[in-house]
């Protein structure tokens, strides 16, 4: 049985939650394969709104078993935070998975992350805070922590002691910090791996095992495609690779296992943190967007930058992840708008470039060019199938399939699980 991969098409926050959601209703295996607890997404546990993290949301079915494979960075505090809440609610988390390769965030990451975005000053990158950068960084450098560390306590002891010293004269010398105790963090994180034992293991072989099963694995991206580190707007990017090829990295499985790439699209665009964005609008549509789409991250609780539909990077969210069919999400933010627009094109120094630029200067300074289209009024909440929705609507979703040459399969109205739209031909 193949695998799917399911990731975001821009700068995260598509609503992938509820493309995942609906999916996981028909898959055995919920993955995720990058980033840590700089995603968010909330879900609905026994009729309390919870939040997660960490923790794919696949948990909210006793059929899933969610995975955090190797490519995860794990702040251990986090995930215990979420597997208590959970279990408070009555949801079972022993089916709960960690790959023992994954990295962890570790204090000192934090601390790193906060202060260097405050000697960056107005050239910040305006990140989560969560200590992503600097674990990555570490990984990179090879003198990361681990998973499985954390059930060797000697080990994680001589391995934290040499990075801490290193640490903490950064800390000190360069940002005039306090220095970290090693002893009290190792009890600390030991204490919580001892509770995390029973659910490290080696997860890609979990998945390979399953797959031969016949069970069925989805790939849940985090982040999305232009916050990619490599593929990315480099530098207001993140520090994992969340398109298509990161999910096999990041699980350990080989690309014959996949057979379809599942890319989510907002209606419209949105971003959080610094970094360029063409298509945002400053004025009366962005305020509509913002507002009508509730626009607050989930994760830093920040306000996020909104704009019109940008087909040149869904055209290139479409050739770097291999999509073969887009999930379009919030149609329903774009009622009420007199007209609509989808960016097809930037125009930088008198020349048009109609696929995304490859020198981010071009990038930060181009101007969009749009085609604009009919609007409709009618709210659609209520709209159940495609024919449900007023034509306006329904030649908006044909062109954004035309426009990425990928076919619109799904589009959602709503974030109840009943306002999703199956679309057979868009
Ligand atoms: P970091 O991932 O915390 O290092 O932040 C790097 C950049 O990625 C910042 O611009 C963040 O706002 C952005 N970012 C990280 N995670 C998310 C997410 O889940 N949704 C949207 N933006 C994110």
């Amino acid at each position: 049985m193949p695998a799917t991969i399911l990731i975001g098409t821009q700068w995260g926050d598509e609503g992938k939650g509820k493309a995942t959601d609906l999916l996981a209703a028909r898959t055995d295996y919920v993955v995720r394969y990058q980033g840590g607890n700089n995603a968010g997404h909330t879900v609905s546990a026994r009729g309390q709104l919870l939040k997660l993290h960490l923790i794919p949301s696949g948990i909210l079915y006793p059929h899933v078993t969610p995975v955090i494979a190797d490519g995860v960075v794990v702040d251990p505090g986090v995930l215990l935070e979420e597997m208590d809440a959970l279990s408070e609610r009555g949801i079972d988390t022993s089916r709960v998975r960690v790959s023992g390769n994954a990295h962890l965030i570790m204090p000192y990451h934090l601390e790193l992350d906060k202060v260097t975005e405050r000697y960056l000053g107005k050239h910040r990158l305006g990140t989560t805070k969560r200590g992503i950068g600097p674990a990555y960084a570490d990984k990179a450098a090879r003198i990361g922590l681990r998973m499985q560390d954390l059930t060797d306590p000697k080990i994680f002891r001589e391995k934290l002691e040499v990075v801490l010293k290193e640490k903490n004269l950064i800390l000190s010398k360069v940002y005039n910090r306090l220095p970290m105790e090693a002893e009290k963090m190792a009890q600390d994180y030991l204490a919580k791996g001892e509770r995390l034992a029973p659910h490290i293991t080696d997860t890609g072989g979990l998945l390979y095992r399953a797959l031969r099963e016949g069970k069925r694995v989805l790939l849940e991206g985090a982040q999305g495609t232009l916050l990619d580190l490599d593929h990315g707007t480099y530098p207001f990017v993140t520090s994992s690779n969340p398109v298509a090829g990161g999910a096999l990295a990041g699980s350990g499985l080989g690309p014959k296992e996949v057979d379809s790439v599942i890319g989510v699209a907002k209606a419209y665009v949105t971003r959080v943190g610094s970094g360029p964005f063409p298509t945002e609008d400053a004025g009366p549509a962005g305020t509509h967007l913002s507002t009508k789409g509730q626009e607050v991250g989930t994760t830093t609780g920040r306000a996020r930058r909104c704009g019109w539909l940008d087909a040149v990077l869904l055209r290139y969210a479409a050739r770097i992840n291999g999509l073969t069919e887009l999930f379009l999400t919030k149609l329903d933010v774009l009622s009420g708008l007199g007209a609509v627009k989808i960016c097809t094109a930037y125009r930088y120094e008198g020349e048009l470039y109609g696929d995304f630029p490859p020198h981010q200067s071009i990038f930060h300074k181009a101007e969009a060019v749009y085609e604009e289209l009919e609007g409709w009024q009618e709210e659609l909440e209520g709209a159940r199938a495609l024919g449900d929705l007023p034509e306006a609507a329904q030649r908006y979703v044909r062109r954004v399939s035309e426009l990425a040459s990928v076919p619109v399969r799904n589009l959602s109205v709503g974030p109840d699980r009943d306002q999703t739209l199956s679309v057979e031909e868009a």
